[in-house]
């Protein structure tokens, strides 16, 4: 039996991603529901089935394809996780960040992290998008849970400037400029899946909780461990203040799809003026 250190598992994923192409990422990005067709614009695109890289974990859910895409957008160098692993699939939180610490190791500088997720605020209508200015860990476990290495990041890591303040900046600039209404606000991650109670929906929007979601918090806390820079955006697919969702998942991709072509401009955008 081999027991394989963090340090040696991503120089294997690295390898394997190696026999496929050179690339060097700058911006890498995780694509949530329905928004993966990103993906699909990318020039030169070389793409990577998640079975092909060790350490990867394939998700089961329907509308969560499993594949990193390298290429370029807006000539620039980027790296797309399309698709992500969810703790409610069972997936141990180590192996959810497995894919950040990855897209680090390969080079990336920053990720560009979106998800679909339920409204909690009034303020927030179906097919809104939100710009996370910050989280709350409600999912009841923390992927840094666990022996640290101190190669990728520090043992006690601030939480504070998690959600780059300067690319919120970038975000909002964008935003202006592509000319629609970039929400803001806090992310609150539950572990799922079962959707919210009533009583659970006032309890977050009491904790301060802009939108719910399933994802994103363990992939962030590992980017801000590894030192990547990061922005949020949440397409918000239902809403929860006129009482508990009783969208099915169907008409969650469905809202995001619908907001596709908005979230595409923006992230779109965000690439060409990281690359100025
Ligand atoms: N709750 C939790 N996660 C979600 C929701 C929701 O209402 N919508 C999309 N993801």
């Amino acid at each position: 039996m081999s027991i394989c250190s963090l340090s040696e598992k991503l120089e294997a994923a690295v390898a394997a991603i190696r026999q496929y192409t050179d690339i060097v990422p700058e911006t890498a990005m995780i694509l949530g529901s329905g928004l993966g067709s990103l993906a699909d614009q990318v020039e030169n695109p070389v793409e990577v089935p998640y079975k092909d890289i060790p350490g990867f974990s394939v998700s089961t859910v329907h509308g969560h394809v499993g594949s990193l895409v390298l290429g370029t957008l807006e000539g620039r160098y980027v790296a797309i996780l399309k698709g992500r692993v969810h703790y409610y699939e069972g997936h141990k939180m180590e192996n959810i960040i497995f894919p950040v610490r990855v897209l680090h190791a390969l080079g990336a500088k920053t990720l560009v992290v979106t998800n679909a997720a339920g409204g909690i605020n009034e303020k927030l209508n179906v097919g809104d998008l939100m710009l996370i200015t910050d989280h709350i860990n409600f999912m009841g476990a923390n992927p840094l849970v666990g022996p640290n290495d101190e190669k990728i990041g520090p043992r006690f890591p601030p939480m504070s400037r998690a959600y780059t303040p300067e690319l919120q900046e970038v975000a909002r600039k964008v935003a202006k400029e592509v000319g629609f209404n970039l929400a803001e606000g806090v992310y609150v991650a539950m572990s799922g899946p079962s959707y919210e109670t009533p009583a659970e929906i006032r309890m977050l929007k009491g904790f301060g909780a802009d939108v719910v979601g399933m994802s994103t918090v363990p992939e962030v806390i590992a980017a801000a461990h590894c030192g990547l820079k990061v922005i949020g955006i949440s397409c918000v697919t239902n809403v929860l203040h006129k009482g508990p969702s009783k969208d099915t998942h169907e008409d969650v991709l469905k809202a995001a799809a619908d907001a596709k072509p908005r979230f595409i401009n923006l992230v779109r955008g965000i690439v060409r003026e990281l690359g100025k």
